[in-house]
């Protein structure tokens, strides 16, 4: 679990750069959470990911199978990893005095044969909601050769990192544009975006409301 961020942590976020926390999870419990994954992909409950606000197909870009964790089931390590990030949540609100009352979270399969994801930010033009993306990796023994690392350009440079079990990549979502470079073994992830606040709804012009055209 992570207790908290240090102010190194909070200026990095700050600065479009990515924090990484390995062993933010114990490895018995990382493996549960895998297998719940493989799971509900082997009884096809995951589906092709899509792209933008309109969610359409676009293999080439992105080839991963997802599901959201409100749709997974109530399975005991689900509920556990719903924990970890709701938990994430209080730190990050902690950390770096934002608003964060909403975050979804996703389950993502990349089969392997060399599926990934190009290069994208996680805040949607129009959707300025996406905060701070968290990204918990579930691949334990994950290897060089089997490719799949997450490339990120910080404001301080590129970073690859590989998607090893108990590994916590954070970072902000409209900041930080990244990619998932070809991955060859089968690759799990749970990632979770934090959001910000509604916007509030327009308020009556007070001028107008003076003149009594409210
Ligand atoms: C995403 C994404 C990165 C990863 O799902 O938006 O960029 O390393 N995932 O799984
Ligand atoms: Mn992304």
């Amino acid at each position: 679990m992570v207790q908290d961020l240090t102010d190194d942590e909070v200026r990095t976020l700050g600065e479009d750069g990515v924090v990484v926390r390995d062993d933010a999870l114990a490895l018995d419990v990382l493996d549960r959470i895998r297998a719940a994954v493989v799971a509900l992909d082997e009884a096809d409950a995951l589906h092709p990911a899509g792209i933008g606000r309109d969610g359409r197909l676009q293999p080439r870009v992105r080839s991963d199978r997802i599901t959201w964790l409100e749709d997974a089931g109530g399975t005991d390590a689900f509920v556990t990893l719903f924990g970890f990030f709701e938990a994430l949540r209080g730190v990050l609100i902690q950390g770096t005095w934002q608003s964060l009352p909403r975050f979804s979270v996703q389950l993502a399969s990349y089969r392997g044969g060399g599926v990934g994801y190009a290069r994208h930010i996680d805040a949607l033009p129009g959707d300025p909601n996406r905060r701070f993306t968290a990204i918990l990796y579930l691949n334990p023994g994950w290897q060089p050769a089997d490719g799949g690392l997450l490339r990120a350009w910080t404001g301080a440079g590129t970073v690859e990192l590989a998607p090893v079990a108990g590994r916590l990549v954070l970072f902000r979502s409209e900041g930080v544009p990244h990619q998932v470079l070809p991955a060859v073994a089968p690759r799990y992830a749970a990632t979770a975006w934090f959001r910000g606040p509604e916007p509030l709804p327009l308020l009556p012009d007070p001028q107008a409301v003076r003149r009594g055209l409210g």
